[in-house]
């Protein structure tokens, strides 16, 4: 069964995932280099609308100005001639060796100034792209030894760097807003802003906090033992879901950025449903791109790289009809009701009572007979879950 995605969907793909040659830290890669044309063609072929890519992905690190312009143009070329768009772009600053302790926070100060430059022009370059989000992911931002990071400081570093970025972008007029992508670890021991809650929280110290948000990713939050679904609601209830990176993990381990729901499928489900009716009308709570970051498995030929980008659009688009079929069914809307879900949504006190008004209410409290009230009754949770998983498995 395959379903058509459209541009509507908004799905998009890191040239850095299909373009992975397989190259893990036990063996070279087992694939040769993607061209970035093919990339463009083949992304257009499988129906996304959109094509993101670090600085280094396109040309290489240290490359001529000539060799740079070269890479742009042929994207800018194979974009015009598909119709794919450049929604969010992202700098390196985790591979070459001068970035082993960081950019914005090495300990080595000519390495945080060089670390902005690189990222001011890639800055320019998203800018020219017409790319509305940058993405910022520190993988190397952190350390592998306590003693040897002043995490203070180097928070201090971060939210210096970003003020910069934010006046910078400001300065220029460029509409482009910032989102911080969290990971507890991989490739250093321990990462800073490692999780959703984390960035959030740091974003509240910033210059400019409205033009920065968050680019979760699926895997880095279950890398930490979180609920991804959960966190994306907590972003979503804080105006911060600028970005989102789909992909699968199984448990918490290493980064293994596998397909879309190729991991907790039940949370993928989840996910999907409060993207797409999840918004206070009932529509979708989340507007912008479905950014698949996943790696083609070491094991696939360039058949199969193709196969599985395709097979993240395909799960995504099966979840999306089964979280639509989930919300239609009769049943599940009175497991809802029976299970208080929408009570919730009520505010615990009614329009304006107080404290004193609430103190006064002997039947919320002195009256309240706590056992006849439940009388051992239960909410029905499991019912409801059960549910989901019949739609899930298509059952229903
Ligand atoms: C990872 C990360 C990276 C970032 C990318 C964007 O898998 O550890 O997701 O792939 O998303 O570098 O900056
Ligand atoms: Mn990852
Ligand atoms: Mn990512």
């Amino acid at each position: 069964m395959a379903l058509t995605p459209t541009p509507a969907d908004k799905f998009s793909f890191g040239l850095w995932t299909i373009g992975y040659n397989g190259a893990d830290p036990f063996g070279g890669p087992t694939r040769p280099p993607l061209d970035i044309v093919d990339a463009v063609e083949n992304l257009a072929r499988i129906g996304a609308y959109g094509l993101t890519f670090h600085d280094d992905d396109l040309f290489a690190f240290g490359s001529t100005d000539a060799a740079r312009q070269s890479q742009i143009d042929r994207v800018k070329q194979a974009c015009a001639d598909t119709g794919l768009i450049i929604p969010m772009i992202t700098t390196n600053l985790f591979s070459a060796p001068v970035f082993k302790d960081g950019g914005f926070t090495s300990n080595d100060r000519s390495v945080r100034r060089f670390a902005l430059r690189k990222v001011l022009r890639n800055l320019d370059l998203a800018a020219e792209l017409g790319a509305k989000t940058f993405v910022m992911w520190g993988g190397r931002e952190g350390a592998e030894y306590d003693s040897a990071k002043d995490i203070r400081s180097a928070l201090e570093r971060y939210r210096e760097a970003v003020d910069l970025l934010g006046d910078y972008v400001t300065d220029k007029g460029y509409d482009i807003r910032f989102a911080i992508e969290p990971k507890p670890n991989e490739p250093r021991g321990d990462i800073l802003l490692p999780t959703v809650g984390h960035a959030m929280a740091f974003i509240t110290t910033l210059e400019r906090p409205e033009l920065v948000g968050v680019n979760p990713e699926v895997g880095h939050e279950q890398m930490a033992g979180l609920n991804f679904a959960a966190g994306i609601a907590q972003a979503l209830y804080q105006g911060k879901l600028f970005h989102i990176d789909l992909n699968g993990q199984r448990g918490i381990k290493y980064d293994q950025d596998l397909v879309f729901g190729h991991g907790d499928l039940h949370n993928a489900f989840a996910l999907v449903d409060l993207l797409e009716n999840g918004g206070p009308n009932g529509g979708p709570a989340y507007d912008g791109p479905r950014h698949f970051d996943y790696k083609p498995s070491r094991t696939e030929d360039i058949t199969g790289v193709w196969d599985s980008a395709s097979a993240n659009i395909q799960t995504y688009l099966l979840l999306k009809e089964r979280a639509r079929a989930f919300r239609a069914d009769p049943e599940v809307q009175q497991m809802l009701a029976a299970s208080l879900v929408p009570e919730l949504a009520l505010p615990t006190l009614a329009a304006g009572e107080s404290y004193d008004n609430l103190i006064a209410d002997r039947a919320s409290y002195e009256d309240f007979d706590t056992d006849a009230y439940f009388g051992g009754k239960g909410f029905g949770f499991v019912r409801l879950q059960q549910l989901a998983l019949e739609h899930l498995l298509g059952a229903r």
